[in-house]
């Protein structure tokens, strides 16, 4: 330490160390009479490969830091994607974090969660003070990791890590300079959505129906008995639907109408089966090609989309 003084300012500190995008695990061990215990540390990192080393720091006001300080062995696990739930659970001191919880059996005592992206059993090799935390240092002496795609934590909030692309669609290198280029969002999302839904496309013309009529049965397949006007609260986004457009889809069979108010007929219902169907061979599809991890952030990031745009719709969904 210099003798100078300098001010820091420690939120901003803690804000600009979140900058630092991490994984997220949880480290367990035992207490010294046996009990499991467990928390949520983002510290952690790998030290050496050669001997196999990896740290992590825990706050000395955790309540867990009599049993690491005392304890030979601990696991780390590398959270999952599915496990944002279990990092909050053990983000809390409590004493019922392992309630519930399915354990394997590991070389040491210390609990062995399951489901995670990658799990680390370690021996304590070192200990070093590290101001308001302890730097922990253990010898990995066993390891495994799965397929499952690991969650992260940026700027204080869990994220997915999704593969950054620098691909070009078109060769041009003055595009940009032009407002209307190809790294124009609604080119993008519009090119996107028609392209992805070509597949689609396929199913629902051999019903004779366009876009519009596809979501309309695609809306009565999960409200039914729905009227012209709440029918156009669900569909604000795609514009107007009229009597017109049902009158259609009632001729076609697909729908029907019983004192103004319209359902999908049976023939609706094994049509509308039929593009969900082809929806979910959709994402499948896209899945294989950019992985579900990426497949899993467009969703994420679509959902913010519609709700930083939505203009009130009613939720399709809940009850
Ligand atoms: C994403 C995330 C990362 C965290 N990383 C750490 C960490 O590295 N070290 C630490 O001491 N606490 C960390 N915490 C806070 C502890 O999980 C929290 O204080 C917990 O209650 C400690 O449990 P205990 O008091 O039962 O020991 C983190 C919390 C979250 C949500």
């Amino acid at each position: 330490m210099n003798d100078k003084t300098v001010q820091i300012d420690p939120k901003a500190l803690r804000q600009a160390l979140g900058a630092f995008t991490t994984g997220v695990t949880i480290i367990t061990t035992r207490s010294p009479t046996g009990e499991p215990v467990g928390i949520t540390a983002n510290s952690f990192s790998s030290v050496s490969l050669d001997p196999p080393l990896v740290l992590w720091s825990l706050a000395r006001t955790a309540h867990s830091l009599g049993s690491f300080s005392q304890s030979s062995h601990w696991n780390v696990h590398v959270l999952s994607m599915e496990q944002e739930d279990l990092s909050n659970r053990f983000a809390k001191a409590g004493e019922n974090k392992f309630a519930g919880l399915e354990l394997d059996t590991g070389i040491s005592d210390s609990p062995l969660l399951t489901n995670c992206s990658a799990r680390f059993q370690c021996k304590k090799a070192f200990e070093y003070d590290g101001g308001d935390h302890i730097i922990f240092v253990g010898e990995v002496l066993g390891f495994d990791k799965s397929d499952r795609p690991p969650i992260a934590y940026a700027s204080g909030n869990y994220a997915i890590p999704t593969k950054k692309t620098n691909t070009k669609l078109s060769n041009s290198t003055t595009q940009y300079s032009s407002p209307y280029s190809e790294d124009l969002l609604g080119y993008l999302l519009g090119r996107a959505h028609y392209q992805m839904l070509a597949r689609m496309r396929v199913v629902y013309t051999k019903y004779g129906i366009d876009e519009s009529d596809f979501f309309i049965i695609s809306t009565l397949m999960i409200r039914s008995q729905l009227n012209l006007q709440d029918l156009n609260k669900y569909l604000h986004y795609i514009g107007d639907v009229n009597k017109d457009n049902l009158m259609k889809l009632s001729q076609l069979g697909l729908v029907q109408n019983i004192n103004d108010l319209f359902s999908l007929t049976s023939e609706g219902i094994v049509a509308g089966r039929e593009f969900v169907k082809a929806a979910n061979q959709v994402e499948a599809h896209l899945s294989e090609n950019i992985g579900e991890t990426d497949t899993l952030a467009m969703k994420s990031l679509l959902k913010r989309v519609i709700l930083a745009t939505d203009p009130g719709l009613p939720p399709l969904w809940d009850e």
